[in-house]
């Protein structure tokens, strides 16, 4: 048996928990047949008992992915173990992951318990959760903080009781690495039945070192699983990211000596899908995945790529998802090269009536922009006129008027089911112009918590990506919009947020 790595995606969890990331059960899906498509081993769906929109996810999660294992998280205790298990009927392979915390800070402030509580209540409910499903997976919360010789006696207890996973969370990214990969280490020699079990590692970004940290588990302390999310997207600062933890593992096999089942072709396109659900851009310099993980700007090292790849590169930039030739298509490229075009990328449409739409909508953008790069390509497939979310909105036309000195002036055509309306509003730039005409018929309430705008590609005849997050009545949805026009794509995106916001597709609550 080749000494594999299993790769444990958080992004639908974990991921979901950062503020304003929330998903909506249909973004949800389309991430996880992403994830699968990258063949991650574990997807962790969501927490199943914290909302009925999130049970809804975990449930349409593991009804739909057949290849990777579906988990939902749960705390320690038999109705959310029930929910988890009820949720996850529908998979092929279900796996519950139930945790408590067992430092003393967090026992004694939080939970309010006594070790004694803790150490029966984890006990319990593994044994609860092994009734029904086999593959259980126990996290001690805050387990690097939490005291060794009281952990060792909590994991030999879950593990006799039949947890098959132990997952040592760095919940506050506090570790560092060479401690980190210590630590795992003296608990694996410690607990006496530790080799009945898998190992793995869950390490947060608090001080920028979840991805050193979880490697170090990995080598030093002989973990085997790897908690991770897409872009190291999580709460505060972040997760693990999988893009970095995975490139590192396949470019260092030297090193690690591990086998990966992920397909990292597909790693650019889960990327730019969760930043664009989410609205968290990812920077340039962004290992993997940032716009110049693979840009060579001074001289020398362009001189040196030319020459030999690998004077300046230790990945190919094609393995990863990114293609040598950027610009791919124009206004003369037909439907089979654009369809074709999709699946290099690793863009699996679901029918043929998607392919349809989404090509109809880039014949529109090459009319407008003569170079059409992947990236354009991406934002129009994540574009919801082509997915599937039930418009209430829909953008039809904008002019707008601003002169240096005059108060911008906007006028706006749209659709609220299927209906065209006008409006017109000022304000104090066309955007503002913009969203306000359009909020002078709508009337949402909604309070606007982020407003952000990223050039897909690098010139000015680039298409602007405008994300707007939107919060009303403690829901917080986020809305995207693309075009060349960044008052275009302003009002796009805040229409897809209006539609998000008044649909029934529930915002799925984060773990409290
Ligand atoms: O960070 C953490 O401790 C967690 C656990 C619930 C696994 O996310
Ligand atoms: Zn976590």
């Amino acid at each position: 048996m080749p000494d594999k790595l299993i790769i444990f995606d958080t992004t639908l969890r974990d991921g979901e928990q950062s503020p304003g990331a929330s998903m909506t059960r249909d973004e949800k899906l389309r991430i996880a047949r992403q994830l699968e498509r990258l063949k991650v081993d574990v997807i962790e769906a969501g927490f199943a008992a914290s909302s009925n929109g999130d049970f809804e996810a975990v449930q349409l999660i593991a009804n739909s992915i057949k290849d990777a294992t579906i988990c939902s998280l749960s705390r320690a205790n038999d109705r959310d173990i029930s929910r988890a298990a009820e949720a996850l009927k529908g998979a092929n392979r279900a796996r519950i992951h139930t945790f408590i915390a067992t430092s003393a800070l967090h026992m004694e402030k939080k939970l309010r318990m006594t070790p004694d509580q803790v150490f029966e209540q984890a006990k319990q409910s593994v044994r609860f959760a092994r009734n029904l499903v086999d593959d259980i997976e126990f996290s001690p919360e805050d387990g690097y903080r939490s005291d060794v010789d009281f952990l060792c006696r909590v994991i030999e207890a879950v593990i006799n009781e039949g947890a098959t996973t132990i997952n040592v969370p760095d919940t506050v990214g506090y570790a560092i690495p060479e401690l980190y990969g210590n630590f795992i280490r003296t608990l694996r020699e410690r607990v006496p039945n530790s080799d009945k079990a898998i190992w793995s590692v869950h390490c947060h970004n608090d001080l920028g070192m979840a991805v050193a940290n979880s490697l170090a588990g990995v080598k030093i302390g002989g973990a085997r699983q790897v908690e991770c999310t897409i872009n190291g997207l999580g709460e505060r600062a972040g997760n693990c990211s999988l893009e970095e933890v995975v490139m590192a593992v396949k470019t260092r096999k030297d090193y690690f000596g591990l086998e990966l089942g992920i397909d990292t072709h597909h790693i650019l396109a889960a990327s730019r899908m969760v930043s664009q659900t989410t609205g968290f851009v990812v920077q340039p310099n962004k290992a993997v995945v940032g716009a110049n993980a693979f840009a060579h700007a001074s001289g020398i090292h362009q001189d040196g790529v030319l020459k030999a790849r690998d004077t300046y590169e230790i990945m190919r930039a094609e393995d990863v998802g990114w293609t040598a030739n950027k610009i791919v298509l124009g206004k003369l490229s037909g439907r089979n090269a654009f369809k074709q075009r999709l699946q290099e990328l690793g863009v699996q449409m679901e029918s043929e009536i998607d392919i349809n739409a989404a090509f109809a909508r880039f014949k529109e953008l090459a009319d407008r922009k003569s170079e059409i790069f992947d990236e354009d390509i991406l934002a129009l497939v994540s574009d919801e006129s082509v997915s599937h979310i039930k418009e209430q909105y829909g953008f039809v036309s904008l002019s707008q008027h601003s002169e240096t000195g005059e108060r911008p002036m906007a006028n706006i055509v749209f659709t609220v089911d299927g209906k065209e309306v006008k409006a017109e509003s000022e304000g104090n730039g066309p955007v503002d112009a913009s969203l306000k005409a359009i909020e002078s018929h709508v009337k949402s309430g909604a309070e606007m918590v982020l407003y952000s705008v990223n050039a897909i590609s690098g010139s000015t005849e680039s298409q602007g990506e405008v994300t707007v997050r939107l919060q009303n009545s403690g829901r917080v949805v986020n809305g995207v919009g693309s075009d060349p026009d960044i008052v275009v794509a302003s009002a796009k995106a805040y229409l897809s947020a209006l539609n998000k916001l008044h649909s029934n597709a529930d915002r799925v609550a984060a773990q409290g």
